[in-house]
C-alpha cells in the first residue's frame, strides 16, 4: 500500500514550484488531489500528473485570499471525493523592497495571501476534517522570519513568522479531535518565486544571485521541489501520527553556520 493511498489532499498554489512538487509526490504516493491555484495552468500540471501517475485529480481556480473561493473549492473537493484528509497550505507570495519604500498595498498583499490565505484554507477544510474525525494540515512557513532574514523581506518575513504562531495554536486547539497541524520551514528551492527574487536582487545577473544562494548552503545546492514534497507527504501521512505543532526545518543546513570564516573547511 502506498504512503498516501486512501487520502484526499487539497493543495494550494499547485500550478508550479513547490505546489507542483508537492502534488507530484502526493500523486506518486496514491493520494487523490484537489489542486487549487489562481493560475488556470494548474489544469496542465494536473493533466501531466494524471498521465504519469494515473492519479485522480480535480483542479479549482481560486484565490486563497478570498474565503468564499476557498469554501467553494472545498465544496467541489467534497463533491468529487467525499472527504478531505490533508490540506497543504502552500500558496504564498514574496516581493522585495527597502522597508522605507514598502507601500501599504504591498504589505497588505503579503498579509492577504500569506496569512489570510492559510487562515481561509484552514477554516474551509477543518469542518470537513471534523466530520471525518481526522485530518492533517501542513503549512508552508519558511526559515525566513522565524529564524533568519535578508534585507528587503520585511513583509514576507513578518507573514511567514506569523504562520508558526497559527500552526502552534491550531495544533493545540485540535489535538484532541485528531487533526494534526505542522509547518515546514524551507530554506531555498529553485522555483518561479526564487527566480523572481533573483531578478529583484540582481537585475543584471539574476543567475549569479541564485548561484550565490547555493554557495551559502552547506549542502551547496537549493532544494528540489520534490524533496520538499517528500516532507509534506510525511507530515500529511499516518507515518507522522504523533507529530503536531512542529516546525520542521528543511534547508540543506543553510541556517547552521555560525560564521563564514571559522572552521576546517
Ligand atoms: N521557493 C522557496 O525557496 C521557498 C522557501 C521558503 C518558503 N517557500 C514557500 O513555499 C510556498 C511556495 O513557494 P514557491 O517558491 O513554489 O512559489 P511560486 O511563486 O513559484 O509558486 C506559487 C504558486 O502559488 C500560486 N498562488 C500565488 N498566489 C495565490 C493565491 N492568492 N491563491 C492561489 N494560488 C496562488 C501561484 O499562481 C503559483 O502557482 C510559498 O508559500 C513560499 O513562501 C518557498
Amino acid at each position: 500500500m502506498k504512503k498516501l493511498e486512501g487520502k484526499v489532499a487539497l493543495i494550494t498554489g499547485a500550478a508550479v514550484g513547490l505546489g507542483e512538487g508537492i502534488s507530484t509526490v502526493y500523486a506518486n504516493y496514491g493520494a487523490k488531489l484537489i489542486m487549487v491555484d489562481l493560475d488556470p495552468n494548474v489544469e496542465k500540471t494536473a493533466e501531466r500528473l494524471r498521465k504519469e501517475y494515473n492519479a485522480e485529480i480535480i483542479t479549482v481556480v481560486a484565490n486563497v485570499a478570498h474565503k468564499e473561493e476557498m469554501i467553494a473549492a472545498v465544496k467541489k473537493g467534497i463533491e468529487a471525493f467525499g472527504e478531505i484528509n490533508v490540506a497543504c497550505c502552500n500558496a504564498g507570495v514574496c516581493r522585495l523592497a527597502p522597508f522605507e519604500e514598502f507601500t501599504d498595498e504591498m504589505r497588505d498583499f503579503h498579509i492577504d495571501v500569506n496569512i489570510k490565505g492559510v487562515w481561509n484554507t484552514c477554516q474551509a477544510v477543518i469542518p470537513e476534517m471534523l466530520k471525518e474525525g481526522k485530518g492533517s494540515i501542513v503549512i508552508a512557513s519558511s526559515v525566513t522570519g522565524d529564524i533568519v532574514a535578508d534585507a528587503g523581506e520585511a513583509a514576507y518575513a513578518m507573514t511567514k513568522a506569523a504562520l508558526v504562531g497559527l500552526t502552534k495554536c491550531l495544533a493545540v486547539e485540535y489535538a484532541n479531535r485528531n487533526i494534526r497541524v505542522n509547518c515546514s520551514q524551507l530554506g531555498y528551492a529553485r522555483t518561479p518565486m526564487v527566480e523572481k527574487m533573483a531578478v529583484e536582487s540582481n537585475p543584471e545577473d539574476p543567475e549569479s544571485a541564485i548561484q550565490s544562494i547555493a554557495v551559502g548552503v552547506p549542502m551547496k545546492r537549493l532544494a528540489k521541489p520534490t524533496e520538499v514534497g517528500e516532507l509534506f507527504a510525511f507530515l500529511g501521512s499516518d507515518e507522522s501520527s504523533y507529530l503536531t505543532g512542529s516546525q520542521v526545518v528543511i534547508d540543506g543546513g543553510s541556517t547552521l553556520p555560525e560564521t563564514m570564516s571559522i572552521g576546517t573547511n
